[in-house]
C-alpha cells in the first residue's frame, strides 16, 4: 500500500477530525475497501448499516443512488459523495414519470423498485429491494403479479425463482449485461473444476449456467463458507481483488468488467471530499419522505 500511504494517512486523520465514517461498496478498489473504509458490503448491508452510524459525516464510497439511500435514512447527517459523476446505468434507465405511467397502465399491481434508482423513482414505488432480498420482497407482497423496475434481468431471474408473474422494465447494468453463457463455457473448459458465481443482474441464461447466483455479499459469503479451490465471480472486477486478498489459498479466475461509475471514486477524491466537505447529498423533503417509506418497508423484510 506504500504508493497510497500519503492519502491513506490524511484520510484517517480527517475522519477523526470530522467525526466521519466511510461506507464502501464491495466494488471499490482494494486500497479504499481495505485501508480507509469503516463499513463495507453490498447495497443492502450499506443501507442497513447506514442507519446505525453515530458519526456526523458519512462518506459514501460507491455510486450516487447509494449515497442518496444513506441520506434518506440519515436526514440529519451530512452525506458526501466524492464524485457526482458516479452514476449507474440502471438508475439512468428510468424516471419518476415512467413509474407513474406504469402505475396507470397496471392499476393495483404493486411496484417494487431496485435500490439502483434515484430517490424520485423510489418515491413513486411501493417498496424497494436489492439483489440480496428481491425474492423475499416479491414474495412478501403475496400478489400474483408484481411490477419490478428497472432491471429486466433481475426481474426475470426473480420470476424464475418465485413463480410470481413479473412485469419488467428494459433497464440493464452495463457491467453485468456483457457476460454471456459462452463466457462460462469457455471458463469451464480452460479452468476445469472452476466454480462459477454470477450476480443476478447478469442475463438469465448466464445465471442458469452458473453454480450460484447472489448479491455481492452473498458471493463473498459463498466463498467464505464453501472455500472453492478455483472460482470465478461474474461481476465487477474489484470484487475478486478484494475477496482474493482475504483468501490467498483460493485461485480466482478474473474476467474483468469494470464499472466506470464505481471507479470514479478514488482515495484522492475521498480525501478532497473530507477536506472540502463535498459533494453534499441533498434531497427535496417531500420526495425524500416518500422514498424513505419505500426503503424502510424493504428493511422490515
Ligand atoms: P449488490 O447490492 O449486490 O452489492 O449490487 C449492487 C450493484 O450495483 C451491482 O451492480
Ligand atoms: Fe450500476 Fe452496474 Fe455499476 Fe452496479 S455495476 S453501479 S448496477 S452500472
Amino acid at each position: 500500500w506504500a504508493a497510497f500511504s500519503d492519502d491513506i494517512e490524511a484520510i484517517l486523520a480527517l475522519k477523526r477530525e470530522r467525526n466521519a465514517v466511510i461506507l464502501a461498496h464491495n466494488y471499490q478498489t482494494p486500497e479504499i475497501f481495505h485501508c480507509v473504509a469503516d463499513i463495507v458490503g453490498d447495497s443492502l448491508a450499506l443501507a442497513r448499516k447506514a442507519m446505525t452510524v453515530e458519526a456526523h459525516v458519512i462518506v459514501l464510497a460507491g455510486v450516487h443512488f447509494m449515497a442518496e439511500t444513506a441520506k434518506l435514512l440519515n436526514p440529519d447527517k451530512t452525506v458526501l459523495i466524492p464524485d457526482l459523476g458516479a452514476g449507474c446505468s440502471l438508475a439512468d434507465s428510468i424516471t419518476a414519470q415512467d413509474v407513474r405511467l406504469m402505475r396507470q397502465r397496471y392499476p393495483g399491481v404493486p411496484i417494487v423498485t431496485y435500490v439502483n434508482t434515484s430517490a424520485e423513482v423510489k418515491a413513486e414505488s411501493d417498496i424497494c429491494c436489492t439483489s440480496a432480498n428481491a425474492k423475499a420482497v416479491v414474495e412478501s407482497l403475496g400478489a400474483p403479479r408484481v411490477i419490478m423496475l428497472p432491471d429486466e434481468y433481475l426481474a426475470h431471474n426473480i420470476a424464475a425463482q418465485t413463480g410470481v408473474e413479473i412485469i419488467a422494465w428494459k433497464g440493464h447494468c452495463e457491467v453485468h449485461e456483457r457476460f454471456t453463457p459462452a463466457d462460462i463455457r469457455e471458463l469451464r473448459e480452460s479452468h476445469p473444476g472452476v466454480t462459477v458465481l454470477a450476480h443476478p443482474e447478469c442475463p438469465p441464461e448466464v445465471v442458469a449456467e452458473a453454480d450460484f447466483s447472489g448479491s455481492t455479499a452473498a458471493m463473498c459469503d459463498y466463498v467464505e463458507r464453501q472455500k472453492p479451490p478455483r472460482v470465478v465471480l461474474m461481476t465487477e472486477c474489484s470484487m475478486s481483488d478484494n475477496v482474493a486478498l482475504a483468501h490467498p489459498e483460493i485461485e480466482f479466475i478474473r474476467p474483468c468488467n469494470l464499472c466506470p461509475h464505481m471507479k470514479q471514486i478514488t482515495l484522492a477524491n475521498i480525501r478532497v471530499a473530507l477536506e472540502q466537505n463535498q459533494h453534499v447529498v441533498t434531497l427535496e423533503p417531500e420526495i425524500a419522505g416518500r422514498a424513505r417509506l419505500a426503503v424502510e418497508r424493504m428493511l422490515t423484510i
